[in-house]
């Protein structure tokens, strides 16, 4: 997994669009009450929230401390875990595992994946949305050409961001029927002038490994400078983000 600092409080006041995408993914869930449902990288666990309000017997699990702590306090009344998704394990088979925006944190899939599986039951659904290829391709080369620029090295980002033709393999694999998959540009606006910025403070670790901190600031303002051409419009930021969705059923 990705290491990375997480502000809940910042991702929660300027990144809660990844809180409102996620309501399409619930709706293509369709949770029933009564079902035992696993949210996967539950963040500050709205989601969650979202899931037992429609009845579920819903939990969350984030290898994040800190999103952990923020989801308790807000929901103290749920089950939140801390858990790395390449080693989790349940009491009880699930009905549906749902993950929003967090799988390609995750840089080992087929661990992931395998866990999945072994969490599910038998004709349980696995229904998820994450950064598909091609995913902040325009941020990623901005950083990548600001670094290069700034130290003469190339740097690569840190998240796994697949197509359908590479992930849909990976859950053949281990025993899900793919039913539904899309791959699909959800250019997503940023709040405010300093959108960009605030999105880089709080991602940006995943683009410059091994950067020395030192540096980082100013690669940030080249390639926030870079991105004003092509990610900035009408007064706004929009990130060139692009989704993985998917519904698998792990077969009988
Ligand atoms: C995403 O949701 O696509 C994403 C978020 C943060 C960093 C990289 C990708």
């Amino acid at each position: 997994m990705i290491e990375n600092t997480w502000d809940a409080a910042l991702y929660d006041a300027r990144h809660n669009f990844v809180t409102v995408a996620g309501q399409a993914l619930i709706d293509l869930l369709d949770p029933q009450p009564g079902e035992r449902i696993l949210d996967l990288g539950c963040g500050t666990g709205h989601h969650v929230r979202q899931l037992a309000d429609r009845g579920a017997h819903a939990a969350g699990i984030d290898g994040a401390a800190d999103m952990i702590a923020a989801a308790r306090q807000a929901y103290p009344d749920l089950d939140f875990r801390v858990a790395d998704g390449a080693a989790f394990t349940v009491e009880a088979p699930v009905d549906a595992v749902f993950s929003n925006a967090a799988l390609h944190w995750m840089t080992q899939p087929e661990r992931v994946i395998e866990r999945v599986a072994a969490a599910l039951r038998p004709g349980g659904r696995f229904v998820a949305e994450m950064g598909g290829k091609g995913n902040i391709n325009s941020i990623a080369t901005a950083a990548r050409e600001a670094i290069h620029e700034l130290l003469h090295v190339d740097v690569t980002h840190q998240w796994y961001f697949p197509s359908i033709g590479e992930y849909a393999p990976l859950l053949e694999r281990h025993g899900f029927e793919v039913r539904m998959a899309w791959h699909f540009d959800r250019p997503t606006p940023l709040e405010g002038e300093e959108g960009m910025l605030n999105w880089f403070k709080m991602f940006g670790g995943g683009l410059f490994p091994g950067v020395p901190e030192g540096v980082i600031p100013e690669a940030i303002r080249l390639a926030e400078r870079r991105l004003r051409d092509t990610l900035y419009a009408n007064g706004r930021w929009v990130a060139d983000y692009r989704r993985l969705r998917f519904v698998a059923v792990k077969r009988v």
